[in-house]
């Protein structure tokens, strides 16, 4: 739940939207530099979670990606200490973990980890991911890069993402306004109009 205001924003906001609108009846998400898995395993909850019912209605698969294969054996083990789930609703915490016997961990349900697809990628190489994506969460790793190699990877996820769709940065990033044909929503989120 690591900059809250942009899971409400996805929630509230961009979900309705493709909700209404996508007659496909799939959302999809990529979170791209996705660490240990919290930030994609969170989104799958939200997406669950909002959609009720009609989930099983849904593709809602996220494809999480890292150029660290360390951190993807960590995060497909989905195994998180108990302190790091103390912002999730309770309840949520028994829909969506098992505790590990005799210790103070919480694995996600294999049901959620069906749920998320992890795959090691280089953010500097070609984007061939075979759908485009209505919403790429990329926050907290262009901060590594110069602003050259970041104006090209924001182009190139605007290449990826799906008309309507959103690009969601972390809080403390900014995306070079006059090199990128994202429309500004508010900090952090751009938008493909
Ligand atoms: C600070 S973590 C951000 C995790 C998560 N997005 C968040 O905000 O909580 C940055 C991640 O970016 C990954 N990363 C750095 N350079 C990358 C690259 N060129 N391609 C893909 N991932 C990269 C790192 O391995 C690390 O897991």
């Amino acid at each position: 739940m690591r900059e809250k205001a942009h899971f409400d924003y996805f929630s509230n906001t961009i979900l309705p939207f493709l909700v209404k609108n996508k007659k496909d009846k799939v959302l999809s998400v990529w979170s791209a530099g996705c660490s240990t898995g919290q930030e994609p395993y969170t989104l799958s909850i939200l997406m669950k979670e909002f959609l009720g019912k009609d989930a099983s209605l849904w593709d809602t698969r996220v494809l999480a990606t890292d150029i660290s294969q360390k951190v993807l054996v960590q995060a497909q083990k989905g195994v998180y200490p108990k302190e790091s789930l103390k912002d999730m609703p309770s309840e949520w915490v028994h829909k969506y973990f098992n505790r590990v016997a005799n210790t103070d961990e919480y694995e996600v349900t294999p049901q959620l980890k069906a749920n998320v697809i992890f795959k090691p990628f280089n953010l500097m190489d070609p984007i061939k991911f075979k759908i485009p994506f209505d919403v790429i969460f990329c926050r907290n790793v262009m901060i590594y890069f110069n602003q050259q190699t970041k104006d090209d990877l924001v182009n190139r996820f605007y290449d990826t993402t799906n008309h309507g769709g959103y690009l969601i940065i972390g809080l403390s990033e900014t995306v070079n306004k006059s090199n990128t044909k994202y429309k500004y929503i508010m900090p952090a989120i751009y938008r493909k109009m």
